[in-house]
């Protein structure tokens, strides 16, 4: 599918409804790798106020590294899924063994951090690096898919494969984190997976597929196994 046309789009429409976050005024490289983590099970909403106790106890990557067991876990204590805090850190240590303390900004070597699978190396490369590389979470799947009006089974790996190579071709250069941002954004506060998206307020319904064909609903495809 050719996505040309919606780059414009969608940075206009997040410039002007961009939500205001502590991790996206100030995108260093360690907020956004904390935030992309409380992220991946966690509502923004809920994240906000865990991100600043967590940044104010561990404000730099040393400190996480550091920090006793007993008083990271106490921090993450009500967000779930203790073992991000617990990968978060042994990351932690590694970046400060092998690479001075600072995160790499190169996508490969995200990937090879504990924690950090593809959408979070996308989304730390592009957003704290200005990489242009992908970041495709569930919201992305589901607005892409949407735009495309493409029916294709999302759970098949070659669909998000395919994805990839058309995100690739069309993110900006100049502003990929906020590109992959947009979509983050979009599928949050407008093109949402449940009973009636937010088409009257889509910066893209007028080149929608799913919207013009009355297929939003079956999109996405996600059979039960
Ligand atoms: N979900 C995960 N990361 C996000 C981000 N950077 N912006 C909005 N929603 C997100």
């Amino acid at each position: 599918y050719d996505y040309g046309e919606i780059v414009p789009y969608l940075l206009t429409w997040f410039d002007y409804n961009a939500r205001i976050l502590a991790w996206r005024d100030n995108p260093k490289p360690y907020y956004v790798w904390v935030s992309e983590i409380m992220l991946q099970q966690t509502r923004v909403e809920a994240v906000k106020g865990y991100f600043d106790r967590f940044i104010k106890a561990l404000p730099n990557i040393q400190a996480l590294a550091e920090v006793e067991e007993d008083k990271l876990l106490k921090l993450w204590e009500g967000l779930g899924y203790y073992n991000r805090a617990r990968n978060l850190q042994k990351a932690a240590q590694i970046v400060v063994r092998d690479y001075a303390g600072e995160l790499p900004g190169d996508y490969h070597m995200l990937l090879s951090l504990p924690g950090i699978g593809e959408y979070t190396a996308g989304a730390i490369a592009s957003i704290a690096f200005q990489k242009p590389v992908p970041a495709i979470d569930g919201n992305v799947l589901r607005v892409m898919k949407r735009i495309a009006g493409s029916t294709d089974d999302i759970t098949r790996l070659s669909v998000k494969k395919e994805l990839w190579t058309d995100i690739e071709r069309i993110i900006p250069k100049d502003r990929p984190g906020d590109f992959n941002q947009s979509l983050m954004e979009l599928g949050a506060m407008v093109c949402v997976p449940n009973g009636k998206p937010d088409c009257e307020h889509c910066p893209v319904v007028h080149i929608c597929k799913a919207f013009h064909e009355d297929t939003i609903a079956l999109i996405p495809n996600k059979p039960a196994k």
